[in-house]
C-alpha cells in the first residue's frame, strides 16, 4: 500500500506587486530581476490575513473538488515558516476554521523543502495504515517577514501556498521514494536571526531589523545548485530512472536559474520542467503545491514525478511520486 496525492488545490491572493512596483522600493530593475531570477511579479496577502488563511482556501478547494467533508480529515500538517503565531501552530487555527472536527495537527518548520519533509512525514502516516486522510499543506506569507528595504531579499519572495490529500492506495501508485537532507553549519547564509528564544524581540532587534530575513544570495546559490541538481540525479539512479523515464519535474520555484541546472543534471527536455515563478516568485514552502493547483490539467494516472527543493536551515530533498488520478 502507498499514500497517494488524490487532490490538490492552491491559493494565491489577489494583490500583485511586480517588478516595476520594487523599483519604487529598493535601488533594482525589472531587467535585473527578471535575468537574474526569472520572475515577473509576486502575490502579497491582505493585512489581517495570514498563512491560516492561504490553507483554508486551499483546503477548501480540495474538499469541494473530492466532494467529502472536513470531519473525514485525520491529521493536517502545515510547513511553513511563518505561522500564524509562534504558538498555536497554524495547523489547529486550520482545523478550526475548516471545522475538522476530528483532525489533529501539527506545524513543520524546514524552509523552502517544508512541503517535501510534510509530504514523507504525512505518507508514513498512510503508509502506516494509522491513517486514511492527511492534508499536507505548504504555505507561507512571506510578506511578513521581508524587509521591503532590502534588495537581496524583497525581490524573490512572495505569498501564497496549496495543498494535497493524501490517501491510501492498492494500484502502485503514489509515493515511491524521498531522500531528504538537512545540515544546519549553514544556517548562518539563511535565517530570521530574531524573534525565537535565542534573540527574543526587543527594540533594538527591530531597530536593525533582524525580525527580517536575512540571506546570503550568492552563497545560498551555490549550495541550492549543487545540492538540488546531485539529489534529483541520486533519487533517478536508485529508482533506475533516466531522463525519458520522467514525466515532469516540480522543483521549488526559488531561482530559474537553479531550475534550469536542476533540469539539465536530470537530462530533462525543457517542456517536462513546470515552472511558475515568474508569477509568484519564492512562496518557500508554498512553491510544490502551487505547481500542482496550476499544472494539475498536465498529470495523468502512472506520471513519474519527480519533486525537488533546497532551502534555509539548510534543507534540501527529493520525492519520487506516481501521479495517482486524472483531471
Ligand atoms: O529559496 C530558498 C533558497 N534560496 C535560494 O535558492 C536563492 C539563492 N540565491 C539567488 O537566487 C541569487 O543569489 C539572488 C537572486 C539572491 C541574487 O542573484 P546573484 O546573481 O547571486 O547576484 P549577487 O548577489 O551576486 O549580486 C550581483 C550584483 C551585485 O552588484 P556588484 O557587486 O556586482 O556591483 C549586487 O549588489 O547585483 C547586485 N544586486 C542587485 N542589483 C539590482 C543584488 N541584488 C540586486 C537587485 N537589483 N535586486
Amino acid at each position: 500500500m502507498r499514500a497517494a496525492i488524490t487532490a490538490v488545490g492552491g491559493y494565491v491572493p489577489e494583490k500583485v506587486l511586480t517588478n516595476k512596483d520594487l523599483e519604487k522600493l529598493v535601488d533594482t530593475s525589472d531587467e535585473w530581476i527578471q535575468s537574474r531570477t526569472g520572475i515577473k511579479e509576486r502575490r502579497v496577502m491582505p493585512t489581517g490575513q495570514a498563512t491560516s488563511d492561504i490553507c483554508v482556501h486551499a483546503i477548501q478547494k480540495i474538499l469541494s473538488k473530492r466532494g467529502i467533508s472536513a470531519d473525514e480529515i485525520d491529521l493536517i500538517i502545515v510547513a511553513t515558516v511563518t505561522p500564524d503565531h509562534v504558538f498555536p501552530a497554524t495547523a489547529n487555527i486550520v482545523s478550526d476554521k475548516i471545522g475538522a472536527s476530528n483532525a489533529w495537527g501539527f506545524d513543520l518548520g524546514a524552509a523552502c523543502s517544508g512541503f517535501l519533509y510534510a509530504l514523507e512525514t504525512g505518507t508514513k502516516f498512510i503508509e502506516s495504515g494509522k491513517h486514511k486522510k492527511v492534508i499536507v499543506c505548504g504555505a507561507d506569507t512571506m510578506s511578513a517577514i521581508v524587509n521591503y528595504q532590502d534588495r537581496n531579499t524583497c525581490i524573490i519572495f512572495g505569498d501564497g501556498g496549496g495543498a494535497v490529500l493524501l490517501e491510501p492506495s492498492e494500484d502502485g501508485n503514489g509515493v515511491i521514494d524521498s531522500i531528504l537532507r538537512s545540515d544546519g553549519s549553514g544556517r548562518e547564509f539563511l535565517n530570521q536571526k530574531a524573534g525565537g528564544s535565542m534573540y527574543p524581540p526587543t527594540h533594538e532587534s527591530i531597530d536593525a531589523r533582524e525580525h527580517y530575513v536575512f540571506q546570503e544570495g550568492k552563497t545560498v546559490f551555490k549550495f541550492a545548485v549543487t545540492n538540488m541538481a546531485n539529489v534529483g540525479r541520486e533519487i533517478m539512479d536508485r529508482n533506475n530512472l533516466e531522463g525519458k523515464d520522467i514525466d515532469f519535474l516540480c522543483a521549488h520555484q526559488a531561482n530559474l536559474r537553479i531550475i534550469d541546472a536542476t533540469a539539465k543534471r536530470m537530462e530533462l527536455d525543457d517542456d517536462k520542467v513546470l515552472i511558475n515563478i515568474e508569477k509568484y516568485g519564492n512562496t518557500t514552502a508554498g512553491t510544490i503545491p502551487l505547481l500542482f493547483s496550476d499544472f494539475e490539467n498536465k498529470f495523468k494516472k502512472g506520471d513519474n514525478v519527480v519533486l525537488a527543493a533546497f532551502g534555509g536551515g539548510f534543507t534540501w530533498g527529493s520525492i519520487y511520486l506516481k501521479w495517482a488520478y486524472n483531471s
